[in-house]
């Protein structure tokens, strides 16, 4: 199956494969988003059917909650879930101090709330998500319709007392629509080139009212698993 996989799918593949290897029996899990991320519940599945492990699952989104329920894995809401055990997710960017930009998919909400509830997040990536600095990849913001404009125009004022190299703001669409979360938000990506100060800009970003979340993650990653497309593995961690 390995050699029929596009090199970027084989890059997937092996990180999503590593990283369900710190999954054991009995675990509450949470199942992130996104073409890396739908590769682990794969892998999950595959274990689960071989191995009969019995785990649960908090989806990060709906998309991956339909992918875990065909896949005959056990779905369950994080309320009933309490906390979890980990949370295994893909990435947009990350830095060396595993810092992450996520929501490239737009479920950064849930799966930043998700990832916050778990003991450990593991992040699987292949090489080209590895940044030196973080905002060549346009930062997603979780905004509400209500005063849509007041909070970029917010947003807009907030970048300027910033230390970052780009600062358009555009609107994040599906076809001619505006696309809309799984919340019933709306997604503002910010075009940064460099962020100097991630956490700095994280906090202020959710002062600003209308802001729901946004798609920096300081602080919350443990592990990096990074795949390439010839099979081989790196992993970073915090410690
Ligand atoms: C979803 O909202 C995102 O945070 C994804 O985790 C991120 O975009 C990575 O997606 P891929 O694995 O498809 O690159």
């Amino acid at each position: 199956m390995f050699a029929e996989l596009s090199s970027d799918d084989r890059a997937k593949y092996v990180a999503a494969k590593r990283a369900v290897e710190f999954v054991e029996d009995g675990m509450r899990l949470g199942l992130g988003t996104g073409s890396t991320a739908a590769w682990m519940v794969r892998c999950l599945s595959e274990r689960v059917q071989k191995e009969g492990l019995r785990i649960q699952g908090v989806p990060t989104s709906t998309r991956t909650a339909i992918l875990a329920r065909e896949l005959g894995l056990e779905v369950i809401t994080l309320d009933e879930a309490g906390r979890l055990d980990i949370t295994i997710d893909g990435t947009d960017e990350f830095d060396a101090n595993l810092n992450l930009i996520k929501g490239g998919g737009g479920a950064l909400l849930q799966e930043k709330i998700v990832a916050s509830a778990s003991d450990k997040m593991i992040v699987i990536a292949d090489f080209d998500k590895c940044v030196t600095h973080l905002g060549q990849f346009p930062l997603p913001i979780e905004v509400l319709g209500f005063g849509l404009k007041s909070s970029q125009d917010q947003i807009a004022s907030l970048l300027a007392a910033h230390d970052v190299a780009g600062r358009d703001i555009t609107m994040r669409m599906a076809g001619n629509a505006p696309f809309v979360t799984d919340e019933g938000n709306y997604i503002l990506d910010l075009h940064l080139d460099q962020i100097s100060n991630p956490a700095k800009l994280a906090f202020a970003l959710n002062q600003v009212p209308g802001v729901v979340e946004n798609g920096l993650f300081i602080n919350i990653c443990d592990l990096v698993v990074l795949g390439a497309s010839d099979g081989t593995l790196e992993e970073y961690s915090k410690n």
